[in-house]
């Protein structure tokens, strides 16, 4: 996969057959995994310099450092999904921002965004997009999305972190104004496993598969209204 100017590949690669089809290409990597609460990627750089590029989708700028951070390029319909949904007078918590994935695209679209972070690394790039990308209306917070007391202030809800999404499910609802609508992301072998961790009397909106993710596990969203 290409993020900004980085070639980032999970197989062996021919470094000379990428420099040939891809000119622009500054750095190759090889990904072999992805791991740990942070989704900290482990990177091995196999030519050029910089790990850190500019990646532009749905006219946003993302500033990040390949080797610290993920880039799930697999959420690049779900972005655009998310930012038709949103609506001109919405609060939105991103609960799980990463350098601002969601938080970015749908920034203009709606009133206001908390967006949350945890990892230091994650959040100063998150700062750093917000500024590059002049949003006035994104309040980046660093720490755990458990601890927060903002209060019931949210519209819609942006779960992007998984698996075990429901141990969050909590925090989520102290968050929740009533008719809130959540996007629940978690892996499963089909979407029954999932529906079945949601809170009764919820209302499902849509269920979508946004990728497979393992032989026997598919990402799934589920939207759903409180
Ligand atoms: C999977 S990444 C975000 C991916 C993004 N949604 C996407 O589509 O590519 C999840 C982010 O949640 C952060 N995170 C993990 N636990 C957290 C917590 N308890 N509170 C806030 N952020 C957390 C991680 O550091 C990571 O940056």
């Amino acid at each position: 996969m290409i993020i900004g100017d980085i070639y980032l590949s999970k197989s062996n690669t021919n470094i000379k057959q990428i420099k040939k089809q891809f000119p622009y290409i500054k750095t190759i990597c090889k990904l072999s995994g992805i791991s740990g609460e942070f989704r900290k990627p482990k990177i091995k750089r196999l030519f050029g310099d910089s790990t850190i590029t500019t990646h532009r989708e749905h006219g946003i700028s993302y500033n990040l450092d390949v080797s610290k951070v993920m880039f799930s390029q697999g959420n690049h319909f779900e972005k655009r999904r998310l930012m038709n949904l949103v609506k001109p007078n919405e609060t939105v918590v991103d609960m799980f921002a990463g350098i601002g994935y969601f938080t970015l695209p749908i920034a203009k679209k709606v009133k206001q965004i908390y967006a949350i972070e945890k990892n230091t690394e994650s959040y100063n790039f998150l700062e750093q997009n917000i500024r590059q990308n002049y949003l006035s209306n994104v309040t980046a917070i660093k720490g755990d999305c458990r601890q927060q007391k903002l209060g019931k202030i949210a519209d819609r809800i942006i779960m992007g972190y998984f698996p075990g999404t429901k141990k969050f499910l909590p925090a989520a609802l102290k968050l929740a104004k009533e008719n809130c609508i959540i996007h629940y992301h978690e892996l499963g072998k089909n979407e029954k496993e999932i529906i079945k961790q949601l809170p009764k009397n919820v209302e499902i909106l849509k269920i979508r598969k946004v990728k497979s993710y393992s032989p026997n596990k598919n990402h799934y969203v589920i939207d759903f209204k409180l």
